[in-house]
């Protein structure tokens, strides 16, 4: 992989360049000035490369796939204020872990409704691309733009974080693994699920999970996924939804 401007050295502004070479240092790869490369020709020569634009982060596969951060149904869920997930936590201003970041979707409405946000991410290119937009990018709505600022990312593996904290050290933790039973809704999807990590919940994790958090443990996964029978949670039913909610109150 390597790292590079939207357009070459001679145009681009210090300040994009330094970031690339900032970028390049922490994926442990090469900045290059692109000179006049396509983005085909990019990929051809180096198999994959994060493209840095003055507003935005692309990470782009072997396949032209792009990754980069949206605001994607976080939007639509806060419009509506139809978010099922803010219907099961108590209280105002709750302390949430949510331990599967990814497009930081949930983490933003929960954000946006006041609670404070800490999210985990296990892959380094999704944790990077989505932080970085969660500091910069500008949804033309101030309330947004903050809920996005305040939420804390760490690029981490779940299970790594749980085993540091102290016990009932949080009031809720949520986690939204992926999904068994694929769903394809969103552009991203593809590329998404190439880098994402596929853990799975066992009893080590649910062993940490009920030891941290004090109030509930929450989980998304598809309706016909048997873990919420295996560690009996309870179940929101949702009419014509693929996905449920369920918890284990603590
Ligand atoms: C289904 S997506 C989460 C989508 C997210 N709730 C949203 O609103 O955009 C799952 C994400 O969690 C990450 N993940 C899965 N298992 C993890 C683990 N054990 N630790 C940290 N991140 C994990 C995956 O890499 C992926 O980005």
């Amino acid at each position: 992989m390597i790292v590079t401007t939207n357009v070459n050295k001679r145009k681009a502004n210090n300040e994009l360049e330094e970031e690339a070479i900032k970028v390049a240092k922490y994926f442990n790869c090469q900045y290059i000035d692109r000179g006049r490369l396509t983005v085909k020709e990019l990929i051809g020569k180096f198999g994959e490369c994060i493209i840095i634009y003055k507003q935005k982060t692309v990470y782009i596969n072997k396949n032209f796939e792009e990754l980069y951060f949206h605001l994607d149904t976080a939007m639509l869920r806060i419009k509506n204020k139809c978010v099922p997930l803010l219907k099961i936590i108590e209280g105002r201003e709750q302390s949430i872990l949510d331990m599967t970041m990814g497009l930081a979707r949930d983490s933003i409405t929960l954000s946006y409704f006041g609670h404070k946000v800490e999210a985990l991410e296990d892959n380094k290119i999704i944790h990077y691309i989505v932080s970085n937009g969660l500091k910069k990018f500008d949804s033309g709505k101030s309330d947004i733009n903050e809920a996005m600022r305040r939420i804390k990312t760490y690029n981490i593996n779940s299970l790594d974080f749980l085993k540091k904290q102290e016990s009932k050290s949080i009031d809720y933790i949520y986690l939204d693994p992926m999904f068994i039973y694929k769903i394809k809704d969103s552009s991203n999807i593809s590329i998404f699920d190439s880098l994402a990590c596929q853990d799975s919940i066992n009893d080590d994790l649910m062993n940490e999970m009920t030891r941290v958090a004090k109030k509930k443990i929450i989980l998304k996964a598809h309706k016909l996924d048997p873990i919420f029978e295996k560690y009996n949670f309870n179940i929101i039913e949702r009419v014509g939804a693929k996905f449920f909610y369920g918890y284990i109150g603590l």
